[in-house]
């Protein structure tokens, strides 16, 4: 078969047989090979249409090909595109981040999520003058040194966390502190003990990196007031939860504004563009003005900015989250109603355009320890039962919380009606 040729040509060439890690799929245990994406599908190199729920892990949140997306870009090419330059362009898309997303005062664009993070982190540090930080167990905040530690025991998440990663020094693990997402006690008593040596606090507002476990009330403004007593960045990793129920994001609307906020993936629909955004008394800090480096050939790519311009232009209409949070909540509803049907203990969860399934699980899924609860073999029998019948999950590991999946603004009712109907199909065949 045509796939298992490729597989092999990728193997002796592609370092592990892909270009990241995570898109081995562990589930199929196999790489799924994309062709092209239109709307709410994409194609696999067999010829096969599958109903997209990952949308290229969250970045295009509008569909392949949109339309206003696709002539941006296609009109920037004709013109010729131009890398490592300045244009009226990326000062239109700067102003508009500063009306669109509350802590925004200053922006400064990057290619990766990671590249934010890691931008973020060293402006706090440079800030403050301390070097630690606190993160919550199991967020994802990309794959720079600093963020890869994770506790060795999930169940003592306070526990000093140990690298995820060969190749990382281990004296950073004294700089990385970790504590159960939701767990207002074993922050508070973290804090205690370290708030006077901790530049920041970084976490996903929305944890969508495991589904969607969303923060308790008020655990978001309790961050924001124990960086305040603290002295400390508070830093919202927005790479996912950005524009995914609100044009300002999970810092609107939880109503809890951060000093510094990470944008990536929906920002320009699946282009490389990330942003640094935040409170003008720090992002001056960065070159050229003040003393954090940052540069790069490929930021604010001149393709990405238009793609940005055309995407925010959507995203940040108040109209495009009526309609899209109204299919979401009756879309994670009838989801939820289909497992149960079938007898499967699951509990979907999901908050504007992205949603987690937690499988042998019924009660909600609120910490670091619940997440991990997630039944893989049962998760893995469905994604695979689905993508047979022509829909598509991604899947990122085998242990620990599941993967994350997704609707964008080109997944109509009558296909998503009919995708319920597959799943609960599906779910029938799952057994306990
Ligand atoms: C919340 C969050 N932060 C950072 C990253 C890293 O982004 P990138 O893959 O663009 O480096 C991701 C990627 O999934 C993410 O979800």
């Amino acid at each position: 078969m045509a796939k298992q040729r490729l597989d092999r040509r990728a193997e002796k060439v592609l370092a592990g047989g892909v270009s990241a890690s995570m898109r081995y799929h562990p589930y199929l245990e196999r790489t799924v090979y994309v062709t092209h994406g239109d709307g709410a599908y994409v194609w696999d190199d067999q010829g096969n249409k599958l109903l997209d729920f990952n949308n290229s892990n969250g970045a295009t949140m509008l569909g392949h090909k949109y339309p206003a997306v696709q002539e941006a870009m296609q009109e920037l090419l004709s013109k010729g595109p131009v890398t490592a330059g300045e244009s009226e362009e990326h000062v239109k898309l700067a102003e508009r981040l500063c009306k669109m997303i509350p802590s925004a005062e200053r922006v400064r664009y990057a290619s990766t999520g990671t590249e934010a993070t890691s931008l973020a982190l060293r402006i706090a540090r440079h800030v403050t003058g301390r070097d630690k930080f606190v993160k919550f167990n199991g967020h994802f905040h990309g794959l720079s040194d600093a963020f890869l530690f994770q506790p060795r025991d999930t169940f003592h998440a306070s526990a000093q966390p140990q690298p995820v990663s060969g190749g990382i020094p281990m004296h950073y693990a004294f700089d990385s502190l970790s504590v159960s997402w939701n767990d207002k006690e074993a922050f508070d008593h973290l804090m205690e003990r370290e708030g006077s040596h901790v530049a920041a606090i970084i976490c996903e507002p929305v944890w969508y990196n495991a589904g969607c476990v969303p923060p308790d009330d008020g655990f978001l403004q309790h961050l924001r007031e124990a960086a305040d007593q603290h002295g400390c960045v508070l830093i919202f990793d927005e790479v996912l939860s950005g524009f995914r129920m609100a044009p300002g994001g999970a810092q609107e609307h939880y109503g809890v504004t951060p000093d510094i906020t990470t944008l990536a993936k929906a920002l320009a629909n699946g282009m490389p563009l990330s942003a640094i955004v935040g409170k003008a008394e720090y992002m001056e800090e960065l070159a050229p003005n003040g003393p954090v480096a940052h540069s790069g050939t490929y930021s604010g790519h001149p393709l990405a900015i238009a793609a940005a311009n055309a995407a925010t232009d959507v995203l940040s209409k108040k109209k495009t989250y009526n309609d899209l949070n109204k299919t979401a909540k009756w879309f994670y509803e009838q989801l939820q109603e289909s497992f149960d049907a079938a007898n499967i203990p699951v509990r979907v969860q999901g908050l504007g355009a992205r949603f987690g399934i937690y499988f042998d699980r019924e009660e909600d899924v609120r910490t670091s320890e619940d997440a991990a609860t997630n039944d893989h073999r049962l998760n893995a029998a469905f994604v695979k039962g689905c993508i047979e019948r022509g829909i598509y999950f991604h899947a990122y590991r085998t242990a620990g919380a599941p993967g994350h999946s997704g609707i964008t603004l080109s997944h109509t009712r009558e296909q998503l009606e009919d995708a319920l109907n597959v799943m609960q199909d599906v779910a029938k065949t799952l057994s306990r």
